[in-house]
């Protein structure tokens, strides 16, 4: 029998099924970073998840490194989310706004200063500047430990916006080497402070300033403890995040993104956490069950997503699945957004 079409509940949200919408930055937002209103469409196609994570959402003006994607730190960035959540819910799901502060991964030119746990570059591959050049990484100031607090608070303030505008649960974006994760991770926080002696104290701090601002029962968190993407590393990943998994223990959901081979530490992270894991990264459906059979609460698809909108009715169907295209995926408009065709007009 099949375990993807069963029900299941993450704290006070109730999950109709098992797969979950993977976020998705689709760099189509204004400058000021407005959610724009074919996103309601592109959301609302999908809410046959069980679950819709909602592409990174920049929490502060310092956190905004990326050029066209959306932020929560004003009440235009507010206002331009309400109409995609209420679209989501007419469609029947249900959404969560992963936020996040790029950190060192983003550029200056977009909103002014790099700013990191350390002052350590990336080199491997490119940054984005505000016109969508390609330019070389930046080195990063170093945030002085009493700035530290208030990148906790603004994490609270977005979630409470996020909630204001109608989304039903927040996702922390500790994952892929934004300010979270470079914190987490011992190749980017070569701090000798609190937050270098103890590297989840600031994921501790967000998740808590978080959940006291919109309850744990709707705040889940995001990591990727192996990703080696924009030159991350850590020189023990197992403990590191099983330590990160004990941190955010009482929170609705723990998202494991497994590149890197990280789907060898599943068990051990989710043992760590104790409550509902969603897997993803390469999943299909036969994956998608075997992972579900072995005890993960839920699975996580990105492209396939992104690809085919009506995704759990081609795999209740055992129907062939889109194609994406790759070179939409990042900017645009209608074309590789909203329009990828539902099963009904295929064949
Ligand atoms: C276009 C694109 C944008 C992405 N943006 C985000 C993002 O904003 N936040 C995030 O946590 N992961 C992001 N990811 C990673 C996906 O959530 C997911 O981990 C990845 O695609 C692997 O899952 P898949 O094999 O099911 O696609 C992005 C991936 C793609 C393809």
């Amino acid at each position: 029998m099949s375990q993807i079409f069963s029900s299941t509940q993450f704290g006070r949200l109730q999950l109709p099924n098992r797969a979950v919408m993977a976020p998705m930055t689709r760099t189509r937002a204004s400058s000021e970073g407005l959610q724009t209103p074919l996103a309601a469409t592109y959301y609302a196609q999908r809410a046959g998840a069980g679950l819709i994570v909602s592409e990174a959402i920049s929490v502060s003006r310092q956190g905004h490194g990326y050029p066209a994607t959306p932020g929560l730190w004003t009440d235009a960035q507010q206002q331009s989310w309400a109409p995609v959540f209420d679209a989501v819910h007419r469609a029947g799901g249900r959404i969560a706004a992963q936020l996040f502060h790029t950190g060192r991964s983003g550029h200056s030119s977009v909103f002014g200063e790099i700013v990191a746990p350390s002052p350590i570059a990336i080199k491997t591959g490119e940054s984005r500047d505000v016109n969508f050049q390609s330019v070389p990484f930046e080195t990063p100031r170093e945030l002085a430990t009493h700035e530290i607090p208030g990148i906790a608070l603004d994490f609270a303030a977005a979630a409470r916006r996020a909630i204001d505008a109608g989304a039903d649960a927040i996702e922390i974006h500790a994952a892929n080497s934004y300010l979270i994760d470079e914190f987490l991770r011992s190749g980017t926080n070569r701090r000798t402070d609190a937050y270098g002696r103890d590297r989840t104290r600031f994921l501790r701090e967000v998740v808590e300033a978080v959940a006291k601002e919109i309850g744990a029962d709707r705040t889940g968190v995001r990591f990727s403890p192996m990703s080696p993407w924009n030159d991350m590393s850590d020189e023990n990943p197992q403990e590191t995040f099983r330590r990160a998994a004990e941190a955010i223990r009482g929170v609705a959901f723990m998202h494991l993104v497994e590149a890197g081979g990280a789907n060898a530490i599943t068990p051990v992270l989710s043992q760590a956490f104790g409550g509902p894991v969603i897997v993803n990264g390469g999943y299909d459906f036969a994956r998608a069950e075997a992972a579900l059979a072995a005890g993960a609460a839920a699975v996580a698809f990105g492209v396939p997503y992104l690809a085919n909108p009506d995704l759990l009715e081609r795999f209740r169907r055992n129907a062939p699945l889109n194609t994406p295209d790759a070179s939409t995926f990042y900017g645009g408009g209608e074309r590789g957004y909203t329009d990828y065709p539902a099963l009904e007009r295929v064949a």
